[in-house]
């Protein structure tokens, strides 16, 4: 039996494979966050697939940082039966499930939060929604804090497995973290130890919430590709590490921003993408996308190289390599070379939601997408989550 498919310890929890499948945003809840049919089907299918540990996509912990229609919430306890019903639906078909507790930012649109959108610092304009942020007040900041803490709770409430907080993608979580997006100064900013200092709070907030035992996991950037630097290998190095002494049983390594598609390496759909844009930005919004072709084009494991510099510095936290995990072959090396301790993917399962039980079973070892980022384009023009390979419309 290849290694990737014999069971694991992800810190407390036992999984009966190290398979994730990846934070998706699906565009799935209704319009006041709460989980649908649709969404607890896509799961419970991914479940009967082997996943060995289910991600749904990002939900918002606070309504100022809902950064999409249809987006799951988490930020309100009536919204706690539907997160349940998801959780025991999973469990009923044999698979563990952990909920992505996440704040938009700078990126939520206007049109979504009806307010400006908040972030660290106040300057420019995020990229797709040009829309303005304000620099967050110390009010703001606590509000933040205890908005993740009660989102961890309710998570636990219903039942999740455990919880993943989302600093990667230029979200708020990120933006506190990289020297790009946070120009404070004083104790939320101007170093490293001030950059991280908000996740430090949010997670000693978690534990004191729902206790040290929960298992807790992070998302982050290695790299903001940003236009002027944000996080590097090397300062993320130096968070994860800070993560380690924490008690962070996880980390999921990733990169990129709005300002580029280096998050879900592969094709740039610009005329798809363009598409979810008002009329007046779409000829400027192709003429970035274009740029973004070659740097962005399909790699085979792009996030291994920050593997190998952060790896080291962690101790016994445990490192979840994402981002174009695509054979069974690379799994295997990854695992036996101990690069990672468990294997994510999200494109990969939207196309094939029975890949990880098909591949267990012999029947095929290499994921058929193609990362056409259709799926992407679809979601962001607010379509439902499929695999669109052969076209939106
Ligand atoms: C349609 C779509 C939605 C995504 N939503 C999320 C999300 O909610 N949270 C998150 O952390 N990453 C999200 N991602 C990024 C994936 O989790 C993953 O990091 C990225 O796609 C690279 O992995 P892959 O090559 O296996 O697709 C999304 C990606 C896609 C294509």
């Amino acid at each position: 039996m290849p290694q990737v498919f014999q069971p694991a310890n992800l810190g407390a929890l036992e999984l009966k494979n190290r398979l994730i499948h990846s934070a998706t945003f699906e565009c799935m809840a209704d319009e006041n966050g709460a989980v649908t049919d649709p969404l607890v089907k896509r799961y419970v299918n991914l479940a009967k697939g082997e996943v060995g540990l289910i991600i749904p996509g990002y939900m918002y912990v606070n309504p100022r940082g809902k950064a999409s229609a249809r987006q799951t919430g988490i930020h309100d306890d009536r919204l706690i039966p539907g997160l349940t019903r998801l959780v025991d639906a999973v469990h009923a078909a044999g698979g563990r499930i952990a909920f992505q507790l996440a704040h938009g930012g700078r990126q939520c649109p206007k049109k979504v939060i009806e307010k400006a959108p908040l972030a660290p610092s106040g300057f420019g304009r995020d990229p797709a929604s040009m829309n303005k942020p304000v620099a967050m007040t110390e009010a703001d900041i606590q509000e933040v804090i205890a908005s993740f803490a009660k989102a961890a709770k309710r998570a636990f409430d219903a039942g999740a497995d455990a919880i993943q907080l989302h600093c990667a993608h230029g979200y708020l979580l990120n933006e506190f973290l990289s020297p790009f997006f946070n120009r404070r100064q004083g104790q939320w900013g101007g170093s490293p130890e001030n950059d991280f200092r908000l996740l430090m709070e949010i997670i000693l907030a978690i534990q004191k919430t729902v206790g040290k035992d929960r298992v807790v996991m992070v998302k982050m950037n290695t790299n903001d590709f940003t236009p002027k630097k944000g996080i590097s290998p090397d300062l993320a190095a130096q968070y994860a590490a800070w993560l380690a002494d924490l008690g962070v049983a996880a980390l999921e390594l990733s990169s990129g921003t709005f300002y580029t598609f280096h998050s879900v390496r592969g094709d740039v759909p610009i005329d798809d993408l363009a598409r979810a844009l008002p009329w007046w930005m779409r000829p400027m919004a192709k003429m970035i996308f274009k740029k973004q072709v070659f740097p962005c084009r399909f790699q085979k494991l792009y996030h291994l190289p920050a593997a190998e510099i952060i790896k080291p510095v962690i101790g016994n936290m445990q490192l979840i390599l994402v981002g174009g995990v695509r054979t069974l072959g690379e799994m295997e090396t990854v695992l036996s070379e101990s690069k990672a301790d468990f294997l994510s993917m999200s494109r990969p399962f939207i196309r094939e939601p029975f890949l990880a039980k098909r591949m267990k079973e012999g029947k095929t070892n290499e994921a058929a997408c193609i990362s056409c980022n259709k799926c992407f384009a679809a979601v962001f023009n607010e379509l439902p989550l499929r695999c669109y390979v052969d076209g939106l419309l």
